[in-house]
């Protein structure tokens, strides 16, 4: 088994990483002070194989000494800590029941990541943890060149608060950081933003659902404009917003069966399923015109995840009837994000932003 973290691993590599038990932590202070290098000799590592002090060394090559701000890394792993391994491995085929099922657990609600007939969706990393052949975490992000998205992040809650998803998490930060990124994006729950505020992760907005009562069926009405002309202006437009790359979740986006899509000159919106999104534009009365056009064509279209710095989208949604459900805590970490969240109306999802 290969043990090692490398930046950028490729398919079917295996990291080891460590699950420490609460117990084993020396304490709330000396844990804050635990930033270290990588070069550093692991105090306490002395007992275990050379392969798991190697895969936890190298899976913090990426954490800085300081907690300075903007700076990206857990250094859980100087700690005192016994043996118990985990293994953080890439997703297969195999895995998509257990994650659908995880998944729903943990969101008590149904919701997958879209996971393609090879299982690893294009442009996202997806990881699984397993403890003694025991899949017990998923962990997923996407690469937009210089910015990642990170979600979704779950755990089986018999094994909670052991540094599972801290394993998961620090693994997918390397891997986007070994390809060049350096600005980390999610939304996050209330119970999952401590473990992310660890890395260095700060709220930057707000990310609220918004549903409406869902229209029986799905709309007969055929796909517009799903054209390569409109998809590339759209494409344009949406990094010019959002300062990233996005072309392949927006063309995964629009390619789901039930996808329209919305173009004009300051604008575009995309919709799949029952959700509105990705949803930008310039201004209020561009985004209007683009959502009464998907409401139109998708009347079923039920969810809007938008962004609370957007008061425009607010009312416009509010006005259509929609009204908050949840409200997600929108972090960043790393650089600071290229998005202008003040155009975006509504989020692909929270898993895509
Ligand atoms: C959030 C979640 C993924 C965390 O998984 P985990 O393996 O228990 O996380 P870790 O053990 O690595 O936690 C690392 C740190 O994060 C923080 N943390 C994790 N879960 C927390 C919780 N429920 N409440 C407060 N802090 C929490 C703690 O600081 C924790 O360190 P500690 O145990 O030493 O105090 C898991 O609780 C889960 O699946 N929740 C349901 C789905 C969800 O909310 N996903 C996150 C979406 S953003």
């Amino acid at each position: 088994m290969d043990s090692t973290l490398p930046p950028g691993g490729t398919a079917n590599q295996h990291y080891d990483v460590l699950i420490l038990p609460k117990a084993d932590f020396e304490g709330p202070q000396r844990r804050r002070s635990s930033w270290w290098k990588s070069t550093q000799p692991l105090a306490g590592h002395e007992n275990l194989p050379l392969s798991v002090r190697e895969g936890v060394q190298r899976s913090n090559g990426f954490a800085p000494e300081t907690h300075d701000k903007g700076s990206l890394g857990c250094g859980r792993a100087k700690l005192r800590m016994r043996s118990t391994t985990a293994l953080v491995r890439e997703l297969r085929q195999s895995d998509v029941s257990f994650v659908d099922g995880l998944v729903a657990l943990a969101f008590g609600r149904p919701g997958r990541p879209q996971l393609g007939p090879n299982a690893m969706p294009p442009g996202e990393i997806c990881y699984v943890a397993e403890i003694d052949g025991t899949r017990v975490g998923f962990g997923a992000a996407r690469g937009y060149g210089e910015v990642a998205y990170i979600g979704p992040m779950a755990v089986d809650p018999s094994v909670r608060r052991q540094g599972i998803a801290t394993s998961l998490l620090r693994a997918l930060i390397a891997f986007f950081q070994g390809s060049g990124c350096g600005t980390f994006l999610l939304d996050a729950t209330e119970s999952g933003a401590p473990l992310y505020e660890r890395f260095g992760f700060a709220d930057v907005d707000r990310t609220d659902v918004y549903e409406r009562d869902a229209k029986a069926g799905i709309s007969a009405e055929s796909a517009v404009g799903l054209n390569e002309r409109d998809f590339l202006q759209a494409a344009a437009i949406d990094r010019r917003i959002t300062g990233c790359d996005r072309r392949v979740t927006l063309r995964r986006f629009a390619q789901d069966s039930n996808a329209s899509l919305a173009v004009h000159k300051h604008g575009f919106a995309i919709t799949h399923g029952r959700v509105v999104g990705p949803w930008l534009a310039d201004s209020g009365s561009v985004a209007r015109i683009l959502f009464h056009a998907a409401l139109q064509v998708r009347p079923e279209a039920n969810i809007v995840f938008v962004p609370r710095s957007n008061q425009e989208a607010i009312s416009l949604v509010t006005d259509a009837g929609f009204v908050l459900k949840r409200s997600l805590r929108h972090l960043c970490g790393g650089g600071p994000s290229p998005m202008r969240r003040m155009s975006i109306f509504g989020q692909g999802s929270l898993a895509h932003g």
